[in-house]
Formats: structure tokens, C-alpha cells, sequence
């Protein structure tokens, strides 16, 4: 098992490259198996999800390969299956999302109902609905999801909520159905715009994406093209708290600032200094930050994957912040950990009432879902002392050499395995 090592103190100074993003990346895969030929996907992170998503790709038949220059190569003439393996999906919630084009390209899919982040019960019943909508029979049974249709037919659908990943998955699965299909209250997020660039880049007719009404005219075949994977607007977005906790000066550059606006909004509220520029926000801090409210919303609210990393900020504020989760129930793992590290941090209901302490302390914490690793990244280079971070397998799922990255920003980070001998390691005790 890996063990982060942080030790706290160090302001981060510097700029560092925002890796291209996790998120849309997610969504691109699958839909590259609606394209006859070839794909080249540039800007892809070599993070843990996309190699589970490479395997799953591969274990159907379809010929992926990820660059270590971050170009993924995906040729999905050819599907051998209709079935996704089990440990796979299992893994990670995204690759549920092959289910729907398995069905529009083979006319069945047999996928297991989906894992991931254990932060609520992330039901897939929209994505469902959104399949029967199309035309097709789906069963549930011993845990997996049998869907089978004779061709697809556009319909009108609206999601009882904005959900992202249906939104993707019934966007993807309409371009090779027969008519017109509407998302009406769709989610708005960046990652459903790239997704949608692409898919017209394929020979898709796709119009209205980022708005909350998406149309998609069905199509009898894509084709395979080339298409860059828009910046990661959770890891722009965790390093800028990140600067802003350790009372630093960072640049963070290739990002896209339009998508981070929730985000830079709070840190300002916060008194924290946000210059941005074309592809670039620059982050100064000094102090303790102000306390502040944040609420998480769909796009272009703030963003519930930046809620974990806000809290640990604001365990510092000077007074009381109240961070409000709206949209999973259980993504609030990381305050035991934090409060181990000296935040005095209450939850009533759904939100988290934090009084700003001093300073944190270090001590031994373990990240129990991505972002919550996130949070307790940050917490540990603002605590005195060096702390250990145990679930690294849940921060490299999402994070492109994170520790590199904060290393070369000044921070005194590395991940070791468990055991490894290493002066660090020993000296953190
Ligand atoms: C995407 O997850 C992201 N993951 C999540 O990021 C992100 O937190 C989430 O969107 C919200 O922005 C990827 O893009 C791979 P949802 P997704 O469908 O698509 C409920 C990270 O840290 N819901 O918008 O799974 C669901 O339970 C990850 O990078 C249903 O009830 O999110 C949740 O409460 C974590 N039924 C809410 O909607 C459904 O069929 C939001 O889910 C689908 C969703």
C-alpha cells in the first residue's frame, strides 16, 4: 500500500500545467465506440480511471492505447462483445456509460450496475430510464444491467435532476438513434460541451449543449477523428485552494478560467487574491482567509467535487464558514480526518459548520474517495508537521503526479510504499 508523506508550512510558489481532464475524458471513451475508425484523443491525463477505462476498452475487442504523451488511440471498427467485465466496472462508475453505445452499435449491452466513489448511492436509474425512452427492454438481474434494442428511436426525455453522467450517456447513445432526441433540464457542465464537440467532429448533430435543453438529430454512422480533451477544472480548481491554504503565489496555467468561475468567486469572498488571464489564474494569499458560506450546485454552481478541498481551507478562516452539500448524502468522509488534524468542524444535516482554528496539526489520515485525498493533500502542507495519507489508490485515480507537481511548487511531498526505507519516511515517524 502507498503512503503520502506531507510536511506542512511551506507557502506554494510557482506555476504549474492543469493535465487535461479526468471528467471529459470519461465521457469521450465510450462515445468513441459509436465511431467507425479511427479516434485520437490529445491531452489525456495518465491518471488511474483511465487506465481502467483503457482495459475495458480493450477486454471488448476495441484497440485503445494510451501515449505516455497523453494521446489515446481508440479504433472501434471493430466490437467483440456486448458484455462489460465485472471487476472493471466495478472499479469505476464511468464505465457504466459503454452500456449505451454497446446498445446503439451492437443492439445489446450486458454491463454491471457501477461502483466507484463511495460518496452516496449513485443510482443509475436516469441513465435507465433514458435507454427505455430510446427503445430499448432492459432488465436488472444479479447485479447487471441486460438492455436490448432493434435500433434506437429519438425521444423526449427530461432527467428528474441535471445529471451529468446521464446526460452524457443519453447524448451518446441518441446520435446513432433514428429522429430527433430532446434532454430537457440537462446538465450544463463543461465536460457535456466537449462531449458534444466531439461527437459533431464524428458526424454527430448535436445543438444545445451547456444549456439545460440538448438536441440530438440521430445519424446512421460516426466516423473516428481527432479531438483535444478540454483542462481538468478539478485539478485547476484544487491547486488554487491548494495556494490559497498555504498562504502561497501560483500561477495555473493551460486551464480554462470560464470554468472555474464558482470556485474564484469563493476564493475571493475569502480575501484571497485571483488574477486570471486567456488560459492562466494567478492565486496570492496572505493570512488567515475570511470565513465564508458555499453551497454546491450543478454547473455553474459550486462544484461539489471542489467542496472537500474548500473545507480544508476554511478549517483556518477567521470565524465560522457553513459548506453545504446538495448533491451527494454522503460526501462528507473527510471531516474525521480533518478534525484528527485540529479542525473544529461540526455536520448538521447536510452541511458542514467549520470554526477556524490557528493552525492545523499533522497526524496519520486516510482518504477515502478522491477529492476527500484532495482535501487531505491540502490540509496536510498547511498543518505543522508531517502527515501520512493513507487511500492513495483513490488520489491517483484523479490526480496526474500530483505529488510531482506540488513538489516542484515548493511543497515537501512524496509517496512511498508502505515499508519502503526511505530517510523521508523515517524521518516522518
Ligand atoms: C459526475 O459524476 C462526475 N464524475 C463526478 O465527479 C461529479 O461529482 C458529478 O458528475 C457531479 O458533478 C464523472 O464525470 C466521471 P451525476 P456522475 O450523475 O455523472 C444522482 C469526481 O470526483 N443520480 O451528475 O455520476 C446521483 O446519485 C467525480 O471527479 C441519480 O439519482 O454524477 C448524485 O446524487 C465524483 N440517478 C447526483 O444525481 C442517476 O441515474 C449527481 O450525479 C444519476 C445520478
Amino acid at each position: 500500500m502507498k503512503k503520502i508523506f506531507v510536511t506542512g508550512g511551506q507557502p506554494l510558489q510557482g506555476s504549474v500545467r492543469t493535465s487535461g481532464s479526468k471528467n471529459a475524458s470519461l465521457a469521450l471513451l465510450p462515445a468513441a465506440l459509436l465511431g467507425y475508425g479511427e479516434t485520437v484523443l490529445e491531452n489525456v491525463p495518465h491518471i488511474g480511471d483511465i487506465h481502467t477505462m483503457e482495459l475495458l476498452l480493450n477486454a471488448i475487442g476495441v484497440r485503445a492505447r494510451l501515449l505516455p504523451d497523453g494521446r489515446m488511440f481508440v479504433d472501434a471498427s471493430r466490437i467483440e462483445t456486448h458484455m462489460a467485465p465485472y471487476e472493471l466496472v466495478k472499479r469505476m462508475r464511468a464505465s457504466f456509460c459503454i452500456a449505451g453505445p454497446l446498445l446503439a452499435r451492437l443492439g445489446r449491452a450486458r454491463v454491471p450496475l457501477p461502483g466507484g466513489c463511495d460518496i452516496g448511492t449513485r443510482a443509475v436509474d436516469y441513465h435507465i430510464k433514458g435507454m427505455e425512452a430510446l427503445g430499448a427492454e432492459v432488465r436488472i438481474e444479479h447485479g447487471y444491467v441486460e438492455a436490448h434494442a432493434k435500433g434506437l428511436k429519438g425521444a423526449d426525455i427530461l432527467l428528474d435532476s441535471p445529471s451529468v453522467g446521464a446526460t452524457c450517456h443519453i447524448l451518446t447513445m441518441a446520435c446513432l438513434a433514428e429522429g430527433k432526441t430532446v434532454i430537457q433540464n440537462a446538465a450544463e457542465e463543461p465536460e457535456v460541451i466537449d462531449l458534444a464537440n466531439y461527437v459533431n467532429a464524428m458526424g454527430g448533430v448535436v445543438r444545445g449543449a451547456g444549456t439545460s435543453v440538448i438536441e440530438i438529430e440521430g445519424v446512421k454512422s460516426l466516423r473516428g477523428t481527432s479531438h483535444r480533451v478540454i483542462p481538468d477544472r478539478m485539478e485547476a480548481g484544487s491547486f488554487m485552494i491548494a495556494a490559497a491554504a498555504t498562504g502561497g503565489d501560483v500561477c495555473v496555467t493551460d486551464c480554462i478560467p470560464d470554468h472555474v468561475t464558482a470556485v474564484i468567486l469563493k476564493l475571493r469572498d475569502a480575501g484571497v487574491d485571483v488574477e486570471i488571464g486567456p488560459d492562466w489564474i494567478h492565486v496570492a494569499s496572505a493570512g488567515r482567509p475570511r470565513p465564508i458560506t458555499a453551497k454546491t450546485l450543478p454547473y455553474p454552481g459550486f462544484p461539489t467535487d471542489m467542496q472537500q478541498p474548500l473545507t480544508s481551507f476554511l478549517t483556518i478562516a477567521s470565524g465560522t464558514s457553513v459548506v453545504t452539500e446538495t448533491i451527494y448524502e454522503r460526501r462528507f468522509k473527510h471531516i474525521d480526518e480533518l478534525c484528527q488534524m485540529g479542525a473544529d468542524i461540526k455536520l448538521e444535516g447536510q452541511s458542514a459548520i467549520i470554526t477556524g482554528v490557528d493552525r492545523l496539526t499533522a497526524a496519520r489520515v486516510t482518504a477515502s474517495d478522491l477529492r476527500a485525498g484532495a482535501a487531505l493533500i491540502i490540509a496536510g502542507l498547511m498543518a505543522r508537521g508531517t502527515t501520512e495519507i493513507g487511500g492513495v489508490e483513490h488520489i491517483e485515480r484523479g490526480y496526474e503526479n500530483i505529488t510531482a507537481k506540488l513538489s516542484a511548487l515548493g511543497a515537501t511531498i512524496g509517496c512511498f510504499e508502505e515499508g519502503e526505507d526511505t530517510a523521508y519516511a523515517r524521518a516522518c515517524g
